[in-house]
């Protein structure tokens, strides 16, 4: 929407009445607003009360003149840069033409006006005064749009942070279901099939307790399944046994799966942090040894995982082919998205460093204070 420039004003200070009306005649047709003074003091207070695209102004006058009235114009912040035309007699001599100009005067008009050369002066400087009023809307206009936009991704990302944690909350929820039902259940059977092969065992075809023990294999088989489904939806190991030591539990696992060498640095004063902190960065760091074994190529990881007063930091450097930064920009790159949103969602940082034939850094470092996300209206 174009913005619509508000209707100039223009501000005639001059004692004599015949002089403002004869003025009022000449202006009326450059259809702006016409205010009138009748002396210095109702000058002033009348650039008080309105923003002017330009004020006639008569040099002479009983009480304050034109220059002091010029002069106290120009201290106010709000008329500071009015454009001021002087109206002077023709009996003005050079000097007072110059305390004119000093005292703030952009022109000199003598008395009597030829009423086609001001009405053309002010005209310019209506036209100024539109152009500016409709510059500064747009500027309003635009900070408000910036505004907006700040606000509505300010809300995106905490939503997207609130989605994270019930994705998370619903994922514990499901692991606890799976764990309690069907583990208990499936151990209650193993059970039962343990108690069965020792009530028939003496006298029973050698066929049968063949397949009672198979049974019972199978049964372990789908608990160990059924935990580990549980614990790759919960990363339980981080209740059991903490941030650091489920790090190098993960590294030691990804390394028996992958054969890629993987070695862990935690400091030996690293504290584990709270549970949304601990789990967020135990999902980060298997997102990113996931991205390692999918693209990179990699022989060797290093991870390395400290502990300032202000920051927890993870760094993830692999050997491999190197991320591009095509890649690091695509937006299909959705993996490095949730790596992102993730992280910015305690206010932290992530770098990914890719070097052709060299090897990948990923370093993430996320806040130790809680900043807290809120929605806007
Ligand atoms: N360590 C790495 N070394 C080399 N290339 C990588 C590495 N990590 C990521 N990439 C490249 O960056 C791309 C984007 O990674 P991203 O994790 O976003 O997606 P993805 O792993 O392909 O899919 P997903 O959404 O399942 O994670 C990958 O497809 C891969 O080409
Ligand atoms: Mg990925």
């Amino acid at each position: 929407m174009t913005p619509v420039a508000p209707i100039a004003s223009i501000l005639i200070v001059d004692d004599d009445p015949g002089s403002l009306l004869a003025m009022r005649e000449v202006l009326v047709s450059l259809g702006a607003k016409l205010v009138t003074a009748a002396s210095g003091e109702e000058a002033l207070r009348r650039v008080l009360e309105d923003d002017f695209a330009a004020i006639l102004l008569d040099v002479r006058m009983p009480g304050i003149d034109g220059f002091t009235t010029a002069s106290m114009i120009r201290e106010r912040k709000r008329s500071r840069y009015t454009p001021i035309i002087f109206l002077t007699a023709a009996s003005e001599d050079l000097a007072s033409m110059f305390r004119g100009y000093r005292s703030g005067a952009v022109d000199f008009m003598m008395k009597p006006v030829v009423p086609e050369v001001l009405r053309s002066k002010l005209a310019i400087f209506v036209g100024l005064h539109d152009m500016n009023a409709m510059l500064n809307a747009e500027l309003a206009e635009r900070a408000l749009t910036e505004q907006r936009l700040r606000t509505s991704e300010e809300n995106l990302r905490a939503l997207a942070s609130h989605l994270q944690s019930v994705r998370e909350e619903e994922r514990i929820h499901i692991a606890r279901e799976i764990h309690d039902e069907l583990g208990q259940a499936l151990t209650g059977l193993k059970f039962d099939i343990k108690a069965f092969m020792t009530t028939c065992s003496d006298n029973a075809p050698p066929e049968r307790v063949e397949k009672s023990k198979g049974l019972a294999t199978a049964i372990d088989r789908i608990i160990n399944s059924v935990r580990r489904i549980a614990s790759g939806l919960r990363p339980e190991v981080l209740d059991e046994i903490g941030l650091a030591a489920a790090f190098e539990w993960q590294a030691r696992e990804f390394q028996r799966r992958t054969g890629v060498r993987c070695s862990v640095n935690i400091a030996a004063s690293f504290s584990d942090p709270d549970q949304e902190r601990s789990t967020a960065l135990f999902r980060v760091f298997q997102e990113l040894l996931t991205n390692v074994a999918r693209h990179a190529h990699a022989t060797r990881i290093n991870v390395a995982l400290s502990q300032s007063r202000d920051a927890i930091s993870l760094v993830v450097e692999d050997n491999g082919r190197g991320v591009r930064d095509a890649e690091l920009e695509s937006p299909r790159s959705l993996g490095m998205l949730g790596l992102r949103e993730r992280v910015f969602a305690f206010g932290g940082s992530i770098a990914f460093r890719g070097e052709e034939g060299k090897g990948t850094t990923v370093s993430v470092s996320i806040p130790a204070m809680v900043s807290q996300q809120v929605f806007h209206a």
